[in-house]
């Protein structure tokens, strides 16, 4: 007999399909979940089971691994990840933008240089527009210049959100007046951010952990708050790979629980809290 559709995901996962769960999640994205996440698992992935009327775990990892199940283990993804962001997050982080990065790179972006930004694990975009907004402060003329920013994310809900740049009021709790009434339009009960900001972003869903298709380099990359859920494996990895996609003093801004383990190989140096900046290789002994 089947499961009224009422108790569907009401049962919590076993030990052994938390496990099959978790080890799913890991292959997928690097994202290690600690033991003991049963509960938040079962939050999480009850909704899935009900919207798929089936009724146990076991059901639901077949489909998940199976080859049909693809889409179903990316809206697993989807609603497994935490996607918590805000505008502006880690203020320093955007002062050290304003007064000592962004400058130069401007300079360089009017005498018709190629500036590049990427927010890496941007979540439904924030991030990005918070850079998009600083850099629109210093630089009214951004729409003329060879800049852009590249915002990516494993979720493609939240690469979905961030390309329409709407978000409900409360998210902009964090966003100045000033640029709110800038950078901002209603629409319905949310708040839009303009047509040339939003052009300045672009966005694309991305897993960290594969192949990444971008030719060129970047002049700055955000990666906060990201790569706390993965392996110190991972990280490490990701850490170098990060630097070979830096330009010769770029920056790298990590969240403020994470730290670039400086490899022997590294050329990454401290140049202020959680930030990174990329040196000149040849000054490595
Ligand atoms: C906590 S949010 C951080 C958002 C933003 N960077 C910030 O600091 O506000 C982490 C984001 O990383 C994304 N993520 C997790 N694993 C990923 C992976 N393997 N590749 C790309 N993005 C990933 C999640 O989907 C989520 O949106």
């Amino acid at each position: 007999m089947n499961a009224p559709q009422s108790t569907l995901g009401q049962v919590a996962p076993t030990e052994a399909e938390f496990r099959a769960i978790a080890q799913l999640l890991s292959d997928t994205t690097g994202i290690v979940l600690a033991p003991g996440k049963t509960s938040m698992v079962q939050s999480r992935l009850a909704k899935r089971l009900r919207a798929l009327g089936l009724a146990t775990y076991k059901d639901y990892i077949a489909l998940v691994s199976s080859e049909g199940g693809r889409d179903e283990c990316r809206r697993m993804v989807s609603a497994l990840t935490t996607n918590v962001t805000h505008f502006f997050r880690e203020n320093h982080h955007f002062e050290t933008l304003r007064q000592v990065v962004l400058p130069p790179l401007l300079e360089e972006a009017r005498r018709g240089g190629r500036v590049r930004l990427w927010s890496a694990g941007s979540s439904n975009g924030q991030e990005a527009y918070s850079i998009a907004m600083t850099i629109a402060e210093l630089a009214p003329d951004f729409a003329t210049l060879n800049l852009r920013i590249l915002a990516t994310d494993i979720d493609p809900l939240m690469i979905e959100q961030g390309a329409k740049g709407s978000y409900p009021a409360a998210a902009l709790e964090a966003v100045p007046e000033k640029l709110r009434k800038k950078y901002f339009r209603k629409e319905g009960e949310n708040y839009q951010v303009v047509s040339n900001l939003r052009g300045l972003v672009q966005f694309r869903e991305l897993n960290l952990h594969d192949r990444w298709p971008m030719r060129g380099k970047f002049d700055v990359i955000f990666c906060r708050n990201v790569v706390i859920y993965f392996a110190p494996a991972a990280q490490a990895l990701l850490w170098e790979r990060f630097e070979e996609q830096l330009t010769p003093g770029g920056y790298l801004f990590v969240g403020h629980s994470e730290r670039v383990t400086d490899g022997k190989h590294s050329n990454l140096r401290t140049a202020g809290v959680t930030t990174y900046q990329l040196t000149n290789r040849t000054s490595r002994i």
